[in-house]
């Protein structure tokens, strides 16, 4: 009997944890490093476009979390047909812009300025 309440209180703290992890504080921007020029990925944007509407994005195809690997590498022209990871929008006939012609304009991949001294 006591294990029974045991249980059900565990499921149940296990359920409210849940929960609340869905509602995490999003973050504005996130960058994510490449060694031909880092990208910022505005996520207050990017939430923004999908009317905060988080289940568009989260727990797939991206984890809540910063660290957890995005799976978008190059040549990102695989993800791209396999709708997937930042694919999923980004690519050829998408809901947004694909990685073809974009790596460097500005848009994507952008080198530090050179810090002069
Ligand atoms: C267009 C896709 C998209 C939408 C919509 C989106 N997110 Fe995210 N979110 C991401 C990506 C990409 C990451 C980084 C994942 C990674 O690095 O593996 C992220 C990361 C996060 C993180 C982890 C931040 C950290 O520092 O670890 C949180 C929290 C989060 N999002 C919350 C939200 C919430 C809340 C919403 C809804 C208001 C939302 N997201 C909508 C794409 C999105
Ligand atoms: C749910 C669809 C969706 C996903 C997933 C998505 N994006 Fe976007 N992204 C958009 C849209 C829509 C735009 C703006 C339209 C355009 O410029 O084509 C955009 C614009 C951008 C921009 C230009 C700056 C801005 O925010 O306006 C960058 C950089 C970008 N996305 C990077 C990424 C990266 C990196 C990922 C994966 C971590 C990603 N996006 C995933 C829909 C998405």
């Amino acid at each position: 009997m006591r294990n029974t309440l045991g249980y059900v209180l565990f499921f149940t703290l296990l359920g409210l944890t849940a929960s609340l992890a869905q509602q995490k504080t999003p973050p504005t921007k996130l960058v994510f490093p490449a060694k031909n020029g880092n990208i910022t990925f505005d996520h207050t944007a990017h939430a923004k476009r999908e009317k905060n509407d988080c289940k568009v994005c989260h727990p797939s195809p991206f984890a809540q979390d910063a660290k957890a690997p995005l799976k978008f590498r190059p040549p990102h022209k695989s993800d791209e047909d396999a709708k997937s990871s930042c694919g999923s929008c980004h690519r050829a006939g998408g809901s947004a812009f694909e990685t073809k012609g974009n790596c460097a304009n500005g848009k994507c991949h952008v080198r530090a300025a050179a810090t002069k001294k």
